[in-house]
């Protein structure tokens, strides 16, 4: 089985990239889906492409006390959700090793404990579901540690973790969990990169990446192949990648004094 059809899902940064691509596929498989970002007007573009099959629902998962009211709202729209796809998120890196503890708590913010927050929301309608499903979006940057990647790195390996142990802690119920981790993919959040992006993939084609992945029921969908396979090996090996890697890509020379 390679589609997801006839199903309710809710998506979280669909405004933009992968999510707004996923949102697109899932709806032309006759989903109803509910759309979700901060941006509302672009929310709103999206809904015009499909207009019978898209809601939207405009919050920002970093906020978690308007994520109560979020609640109230989805419930408006649905009274249960099959599939939760938890793709809001952002990328800064640490450049010099600076430290900010605000901006990496605004990575946080986003990228793990709005999946927290995501989670929180749905799992009352998740519960109503025959066959309910929790994925979120990681990254293939968590099988190895990159320079410049100490925030947005560990927030999605915090990810990993999050979602291991809930899948752990669920295991009694039919709550089925799933950690997506995509490798460069072309959106928004990778045009600020200036580094070679080994790769790179269109959001469409990794909308199908995850929706094939789901609709086999997978517990990890990493992709493509051809990154995650030499990751998970370097990963496994973390000598060889400190040995010949990062000396390749880290910008330090010395140590700032102040
Ligand atoms: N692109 C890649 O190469 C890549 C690789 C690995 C993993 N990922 C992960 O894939 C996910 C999607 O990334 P993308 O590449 O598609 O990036 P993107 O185009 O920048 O999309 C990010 C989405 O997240 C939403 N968002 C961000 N902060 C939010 C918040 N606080 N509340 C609600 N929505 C929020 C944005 O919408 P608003 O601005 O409207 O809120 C936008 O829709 C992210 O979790 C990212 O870390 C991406």
């Amino acid at each position: 089985m390679t589609e997801i059809r006839n199903r309710t899902l809710w998506v979280t940064g669909a405004s933009s990239g992968i999510g707004r691509a996923l949102v697109l596929r899932l709806a032309e498989h006759n989903n109803f889906v509910i759309a979700s970002g901060r941006r509302r007007e672009a929310l709103e573009e999206l809904q015009q492409l499909a207009p019978t099959h898209i809601r939207i629902l405009d919050c920002d998962v970093a906020d978690d006390s308007g994520m109560a009211s979020t609640f109230e709202r989805l419930k408006d729209l649905t009274d249960h959700l099959d599939t939760v796809i938890a793709c809001a998120g952002t990328c800064e890196y640490d450049d010099d090793l600076q430290l900010d503890t605000t901006m990496y708590r605004r990575v946080f913010d986003a990228n793990f404990f709005g999946v927290v927050n995501t989670l929180h929301c749905a799992l009352p309608l998740l519960a109503v579901s025959a066959s309910p499903v929790f994925a979120a979006l990681g990254s293939l940057s968590s099988l190895v540690p990159f320079p410049r990647a100490e925030a947005y790195g560990s927030s999605k390996a915090a990810l990993d973790y999050f979602l291991a142990s809930v899948r752990g802690d669920v295991c009694h119920t039919n709550l089925k969990v799933v950690l997506i981790r995509p490798g460069f993919v072309d959106t928004p959040l990778t045009a600020q990169n200036d580094f070679d992006m080994p790769f790179l993939i269109s959001a469409e084609q990794a909308a199908e990446y995850i929706e094939v992945g789901l609709a086999r029921r997978k517990s990890i969908i990493d992709f493509p192949l051809r990154l995650s396979l030499p990751l998970r090996f370097l990963g496994f090996f973390r000598f060889l990648w400190f040995r010949f890697c990062t000396p390749k890509i880290s910008r330090i020379r010395t140590l700032r004094k102040s």
